[in-house]
């Protein structure tokens, strides 16, 4: 990564940071998908629309438009691929090459350049416009379910290739025999054996058109058997995909939750075990403004670390406020006892929620961890809470023997 250049940095922030968040950020990633899509719909209803005489030019100046737009998008990713946190320590040519050959830096290409040919070498527009529905393709980048599938299929690429090796040989194996078994009843349909594949393929995946039939008592015995073949050799490679999926999303969903738990003062320097542990106790949460996160007087389940943003805490005579590093909700579980005070979030804030239960294995596990929260909560039982508080009894956390 080379650094160095703040306006640089910032577009860097604004389009391809994985950890940048923000409102401005949202913006623009809206903006770009909503683009997308509203390209994708004209696309769609290019011909209905065009009915309209009127609607023809602002078509044409809405895909220019389009187009002009995907291309400074280009540009400025190619101007920031140096600040990406994927290259370290190369050079600003090679953190470049590496994002034009990336498969979301080929997409952004590919979305762009038939254009730029189309218009000097005067191709049939028409054709050029259904191109824009490959820049469907670029909403990959912008969800976190598409790339995990992505994932998924390129982990699971060799499985796939075996299961469409055992597909291919029952193809083959199911026209070769069909058309011997049929060739002379219908020798339109099952002349060649090139010819039975169209039957063996509707078949075996199960479609079944009906318009190929066998008509001999041994072809429909062995059509019977392909039917059942297919049924079990076309879900293999979908049951791979579906749980590739789950493992990949599992994947992912750990992943973020390490980052953020890094985040929190309170576990840093636990070592990787325990936070492997915590991080999968923790479940990330975004809260908009004005959001009651914890209502005084409501029974505790859960507490709360604070990763970003600004939260009021509802006392009296006058609030207070938490922000990233902070934590809150601990009195509640500690004293198993209603909440003490509202607390309501100020702006987006981004928290993690640790369910009771959790809460006090974590306790039990981590003394040092215990004696840090109960400290926080007997400095804030000292301080004024809200007049209708109701009566906190000692804290109830058995102290256990670390797991
Ligand atoms: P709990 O009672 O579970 O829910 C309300 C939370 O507000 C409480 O836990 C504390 O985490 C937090 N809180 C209460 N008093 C203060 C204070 N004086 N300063 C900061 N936070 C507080």
């Amino acid at each position: 990564m080379v650094s160095g250049n703040p306006p640089r940095h910032e577009v860097y922030r604004l389009l391809e940071s994985h950890t940048a968040t923000g409102s401005r950020r949202k913006a623009v990633d809206t903006f770009l998908v909503l683009l997308i899509v509203a390209n994708a719909g004209v696309v769609l209803f290019d011909d209905a629309l065009a009915a309209g005489p009127h609607w023809r030019p602002w078509l044409i100046a809405f895909e220019y438009l389009s187009v002009g737009l995907f291309t400074v998008e280009y540009l400025c990713r190619l101007w920031v691929a140096v600040d990406s946190e994927d290259v370290h320590g190369v050079s600003a040519f090679r953190a470049r090459l590496h994002y034009i050959v990336s498969p979301a830096g080929l997409i952004d290409l590919i979305a762009i350049v038939p254009f730029y040919f189309g218009m000097l070498l005067t191709l049939d527009l028409r054709y050029l416009r259904l191109l824009r529905l490959f820049w469907l393709l670029k909403l990959t980048r912008f969800s976190p379910a598409l790339q995990s599938l992505a994932a998924a299929f390129y982990q699971e690429r060799r499985s796939f290739l075996g299961a469409l090796l055992i597909v291919m040989v029952l193809l083959m194996t199911s026209a070769t025999a069909m058309h011997l078994l049929e060739r002379d009843a219908q020798p339109e349909a099952f002349g060649t054996v090139l010819d039975s594949m169209w039957w063996a393929i509707i078949t075996l995946t199960t479609v079944g058109y009906g318009d190929v039939v066998p008509h001999t008592g041994l072809g429909k015995a062995f059509g019977g058997i392909c039917a059942l073949l297919g049924l079990c050799m076309f879900a293999l490679p979908a049951g791979i995909m579906a749980s590739a999926f789950v493992e990949q999303i599992k994947r992912r969903d750990f992943v973020v939750n390490a980052k953020l738990v890094s985040q929190v003062p309170l576990f840093t320097g636990v070592g990787v075990m325990r936070m492997v542990e915590i991080a999968t106790m923790l479940k990330p949460r975004t809260v908009p403004p004005l959001y009651t996160v914890v209502r005084q007087g409501d029974s505790a389940d859960c507490m709360y670390f604070v990763l970003s943003g600004e939260l009021e805490v509802q006392l009296e005579p006058k609030p207070v406020y938490l922000k990233a590093g902070d934590f809150f909700g601990e009195m509640g579980l500690l004293d198993r006892a209603p909440r003490v005070a509202t607390v309501t979030a100020v702006t987006d804030t981004q928290l993690l929620v640790l369910e009771e239960s959790d809460f006090h294995t974590l306790m039990r596990a981590h003394p040092e961890m215990r004696a840090t929260i109960e400290a926080a909560a007997a400095a804030r039982r000292a301080a004024p809470q809200p007049a209708d508080r109701p009566l906190a009894p000692r804290s109830r956390v058995e102290p256990e023997p670390a797991l």
